[in-house]
């Protein structure tokens, strides 16, 4: 591969770097998170913030994170370094991006255990071993919990320490159609259900009230976890980029690839709730309206509809679904391991095998400790995700428009893309990346800060 550093590895195909960077993308945050954080945050006004986001917001610094990768062929810490001579204050945003990767990824195993853990409930369910559905299903049993998330881990691992080309390009080409297929089939069941219009009404219906703050930072962190960016794991996988892609393009395909899913998921999920309300499942504090756990309501939620629709089609459906998300999340959850792994390769020449099982090892003792005090999620998720990777993002955004400059990072893009200086792009993304991405960023960021010590 026309890299300097051979022992790197490079996607094989176009269509291959597509497919690992949108198996990033789509995982639990479009499934788990964003209809959950539509439900939580008063549905259609939420969403159309979140679209804003992830077009204006996501896809600029998306492609600035392609760029960086590419031009660089380095790990976030790297890449940064290798940008800035050396620049202590630029590998901050390396190393800040290391961290993300590390917590945001244990919280991630956990819920992907419960991913796993539902399918066998389902089955449980249908072969009628109610104490041991009724185990598997159980979210607050710290063993279990802990159990499935080790599993989980070691199955990222293993993916990693293989090198992420071949398995993960074939198994992404053919996951996606299914995964796509089951929640269709699904939603046109949901709607044949009392109370699913009324999930219809708040997914499409804008009450702007709700918009304040706390909507706008939970909109942009919802984005740059869905999009997977903030914390350079598009730029581990940018550097695994060959000269002859064009980066806006991909960049584009995989935006709208991951706005798409998490809608359908959306339109699955929100009428579920309200099916299950419907049929006597509290879903809403009565008082407050606040939801009565977000963390847990997919997984309150679903398992009831596939028992509702019950019998083999019921179980065969659950199991599917569970097994389709879990393999979703894995695709997501190895680009979460890939950027403090190959920060360990590159920066302090460990082998990759080692490298994996280390940062793997520590991040399924952190990963354990989370299965047993779930609260952890809800805090992980504030700082790491929701204030953490638009700071990253924002970081990133500054050091490409006022350290690398975009004239440079341009001339990367134009590999691939040879008419990106001619274009309307260009203007574009030089105003997304110097300026308004950057202040809404700040924005946002201030306004949350403000009101959650001044205010
Ligand atoms: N984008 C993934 C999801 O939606 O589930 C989560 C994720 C993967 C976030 C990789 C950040 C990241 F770097």
């Amino acid at each position: 591969m026309a890299t300097p550093s051979s022992s790197r590895g490079t996607w094989n195909t176009k269509i291959g770097f597509i497919l690992a960077a949108a198996g990033s993308a789509v995982g639990l945050g479009n499934i788990w998170g964003f209809p959950t954080q539509v439900a939580d945050n008063g549905g259609a006004a939420f969403i159309l913030i979140y679209l804003f986001c992830c077009l204006l917001v996501g896809f600029p610094v998306m492609v600035a994170e392609l760029a960086i990768g590419r031009r660089t062929q380095k790990n976030p810490v790297g890449a940064f370094k290798a940008l800035s001579n050396g620049n202590k204050f630029a590998s901050l945003i390396g190393y800040w991006g290391v961290l993300c990767g590390i917590m945001i990824l244990s919280f991630y195993v956990v819920i992907s255990g419960w991913t796993l853990a539902y399918v066998f409930e389902e089955l449980f369910y249908y072969f009628n071993y109610d104490t041991a559905a009724l185990y598997v299903g159980d979210l607050g049993n710290g063993p279990k919990n802990a159990a499935f998330t080790l599993f989980f881990m070691l199955l990222t691992i293993l993916v990693v320490t293989g090198g992420v080309s071949k398995g993960i390009e074939r198994a992404t080409k053919m996951l996606m159609p299914v995964l796509i297929a089951i929640l269709l089939i699904l939603i046109v069941y949901i709607m044949t259900l009392e109370g699913a219009t009324d999930g219809l009404a708040m997914f499409f219906m804008p009450d702007f009230s709700t918009v304040d703050g706390s909507l706008l930072l939970s909109a942009l962190g919802q984005a740059f976890f869905s999009l997977s960016l903030g914390m350079g794991a598009l730029i581990t996988y940018g550097s695994y980029l060959n000269k002859k892609q064009n980066i806006v393009e991909s960049a584009a395909y995989v935006t709208i690839f991951d706005i798409g899913i998490a809608i359908i998921a959306g339109l699955l999920v929100i009428p579920a709730m309200f099916v299950a309300q419907a049929a006597g499942v509290q879903i809403f504090n009565p008082e407050t309206g606040d939801l009565f756990s977000s963390v847990t309501l997919v997984f309150d939620v679903l398992p009831e509809m596939f028992h509702n629709v019950g019998g083999f089609i019921g179980m065969l459906l659950g199991v599917t679904f569970f097994i389709l998300l879990g393999l979703a999340a894995l695709t997501s959850s190895i680009s979460l391991l890939e950027v403090p792994t190959s920060y360990v390769i590159d920066e302090h020449g460990v082998q990759r095998k080692k490298a994996a099982w280390l940062v793997g090892g520590f991040v399924g003792i952190i990963g354990v400790v989370v299965s047993f005090e779930l609260s952890l999620i809800d805090l992980f998720v504030e700082i790491f995700n929701e204030v953490g990777l638009p700071l990253g993002g924002l970081m990133i955004c500054l050091f490409l428009g006022y350290f690398w400059k975009t004239e440079n990072a341009l001339l990367e893009i134009q590999d691939g893309y040879p008419t990106v200086n001619d274009g309307k792009f260009r203007i574009f993304w030089i105003i997304m990346i110097k300026f308004i991405s950057p202040v809404l960023i700040a924005l946002v960021l201030i306004t949350t800060i403000w009101t959650l010590f001044f205010a």
